[in-house]
């Protein structure tokens, strides 16, 4: 009998499918979780990669391709001639803003519509009951995937994958967004489409690219371990032949972007480029200073393809041009004074100020961007619940923590399919007008010693 694709991955992966991860945030010794780099190759020459097509029509756009390169101001992207040219090809956005530091949390929050509170690069799984941007796409059937570089083979889940020849960092799981979702890397189906560099090419060449992708360059050329320069080449070298190639650019959004920027007391903004087929000759080299951040990509993915919402940060982020110009959405105008973005509000996954088992339910009765709501599932799952957190505002505020204060929310021009008012930040409140809400799962305190245990239990737990 065939054994289970998930269960050579867990072997590969020392991931047991059906044992309680730790959720929390409990630091895992790497050394437990390493698989043996012969169950890395026997789960190579086995597991096979999944490219599922489809051809949904998108209001904007028919395919959706994210890189994200790693760690560097607004400003040093700027100056670097590669990124220049990068932005000479399309759209420059000037005040797009990742949504904290550090990596992790920010590539969870471009699937997932929220960090959980994350402030670490951890080895973290999120149950199964967080619903990501997956979710939304399979409820049209619109296809999806990841290419990850050097990845050894689809759905690996170690922790990273180093050169083999000099042990320098080269493939790291807090880099990879899908694969910390049970959701996505305990499905079997699912957990096949996170794949390598090399099948991007072969999924080029066979014309079975999916219509959205993410794709994260290896720790050398994303800028983590060298430099913008080092990236920027990088960047022109992988983006140059495909913009000539008909198949890739055909009414194709290609979102060049960081996950964060470097120096952490400056405001999280980032450079950010929109290119490929599906942005109009006439708009390359111009620039876009509406405000977006990680979750603009996923509310535009909403409406692109008229799909309902996360319920989360997702839900009234403001929506690229690119889409609004043609859906009629009114983004939100807001003042940027005193945003950075700099830090995590509490949640179950943050180190300094976590509630271990407590998640945050997201917001089920706002309409959102495309005026559907949430996912029925996503309902379903959470119940009638106007979400833990001020899900409705336009970027993501937490008064209680004090977290991403500032800024004023400024008139004039609301989303308005959005929840009956309460959702378009339309009121010029004074800065501190907290829109954070509490409700029955609020988290409660734990002393500290008491989560050292409940780490080490979920530690235990998950990997004995
Ligand atoms: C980036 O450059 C602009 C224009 O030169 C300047 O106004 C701004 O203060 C710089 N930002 C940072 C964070 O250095
Ligand atoms: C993961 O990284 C550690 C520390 O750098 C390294 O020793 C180990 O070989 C790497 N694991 C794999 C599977 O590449
Ligand atoms: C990253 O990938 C490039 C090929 O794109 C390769 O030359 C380089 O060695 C890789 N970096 C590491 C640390 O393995
Ligand atoms: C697994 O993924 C497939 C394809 O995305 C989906 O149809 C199915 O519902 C998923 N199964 C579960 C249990 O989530
Ligand atoms: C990046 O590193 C290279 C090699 O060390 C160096 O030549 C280059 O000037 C650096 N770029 C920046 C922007 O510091
Ligand atoms: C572009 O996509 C359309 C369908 O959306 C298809 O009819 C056409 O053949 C495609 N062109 C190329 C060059 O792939
Ligand atoms: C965020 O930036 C502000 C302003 O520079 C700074 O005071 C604060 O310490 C930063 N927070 C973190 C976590 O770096
Ligand atoms: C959206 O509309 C504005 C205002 O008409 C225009 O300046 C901008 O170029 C448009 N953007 C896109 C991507 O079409
Ligand atoms: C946003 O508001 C500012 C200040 O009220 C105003 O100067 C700016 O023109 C507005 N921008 C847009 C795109 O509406
Ligand atoms: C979500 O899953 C977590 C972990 O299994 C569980 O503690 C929580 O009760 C679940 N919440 C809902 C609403 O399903
Ligand atoms: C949610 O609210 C709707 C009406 O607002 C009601 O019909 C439904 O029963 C409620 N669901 C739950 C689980 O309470
Ligand atoms: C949520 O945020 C929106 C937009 O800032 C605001 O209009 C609303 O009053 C807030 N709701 C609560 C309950 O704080």
């Amino acid at each position: 009998m065939k054994a289970s694709v998930l269960s050579i991955l867990a072997a590969a992966g020392a991931l047991a499918a059906n044992s309680e991860p730790p959720y929390t945030t409990s630091r895992v010794p790497i050394s437990t979780i390493e698989p043996s780099l012969a169950s890395i190759s026997a789960a190579q020459a086995t597991v096979q990669p999944l490219s599922p097509t489809s051809s949904v029509k998108g209001v904007a756009f028919d395919r959706i391709i994210q890189i994200w390169l790693e760690n560097t101001d607004f400003n040093a992207s700027a100056a670097d001639p590669n990124m220049q040219w990068v932005a000479s090809q399309g759209i420059l956005l000037t005040n797009y803003y990742a949504v904290t530091h550090p990596s992790e949390p920010n590539y969870a929050a471009s699937v997932a519509g929220d960090t959980f509170g994350m402030d670490n690069d951890d080895f973290l799984r999120f149950p199964a009951n967080i619903s990501t941007v997956v979710d939304l796409l399979d409820s049209k059937s619109i296809s999806w995937g990841e290419y990850m570089e050097h990845i050894p083979y689809a759905g690996f889940q170690g922790f990273n994958y180093s050169n083999q020849q000099n042990y320098a960092n080269d493939y790291v799981r807090k880099h990879n967004p899908l694969i910390l979702f049970d959701s996505v890397s305990q499905n079997e189906t699912r957990v096949r489409q996170i794949k390598s560099f090399v099948s991007f090419y072969d999924d080029l060449q066979a014309k079975t690219l999916p219509q959205w992708s993410f794709i994260t360059p290896n720790m050398s050329n994303d800028a983590h371990d060298t430099n913008i320069t080092f990236a920027g080449s990088w960047t022109k070298s992988f983006l140059e032949p495909l913009l000539t190639n008909d198949y890739f650019m055909n009414n194709t959004l290609v979102i060049v972007s960081f996950d964060e920027n470097e120096v952490y007391t400056d405001p999280n903004r980032v450079y950010t480029v929109l290119l490929g087929g599906a942005i109009d000759k006439s708009l390359h080299g111009t620039t876009d200073a509406t405000f977006y951040n990680h979750y603009s990509t996923i509310s535009t993915v909403s409406q692109n393809w008229d799909l309902p919402s996360l319920g989360r940060w997702d839900c009234d982020a403001n929506v690229l041009a690119l889409v609004a110009n043609k859906t009629g959405y009114k983004n939100a105008n807001i003042s940027l004074d005193g945003l950075f973005f700099n830090a995590s509000y509490p949640g179950p996954v943050s180190d300094s100020k976590n509630t271990p088992g407590w998640w945050p339910a997201p917001d089920t009765l706002a309409k959102c961007t495309t005026g559907k709501g949430v996912l029925p599932a996503i309902a379903a799952q959470w119940g009638n619940s106007t979400g833990t957190y001020n899900y409705t505002n336009v970027y993501p505020y937490d008064a209680a923590s004090d977290t991403a204060t500032g800024g004023t929310p400024v008139t004039g021009s609301a989303d308005a399919p959005s929840s009956g008012g309460s959702g378009s930040p339309t009121s010029t409140t004074g800065s501190a007008a907290s829109p954070s809400k509490t409700n029955a799962a609020a988290p409660v305190a734990v002393p500290s010693g008491v989560m050292a245990i409940l780490g080490l239990v979920g530690l235990v737990a998950g990997f004995a």
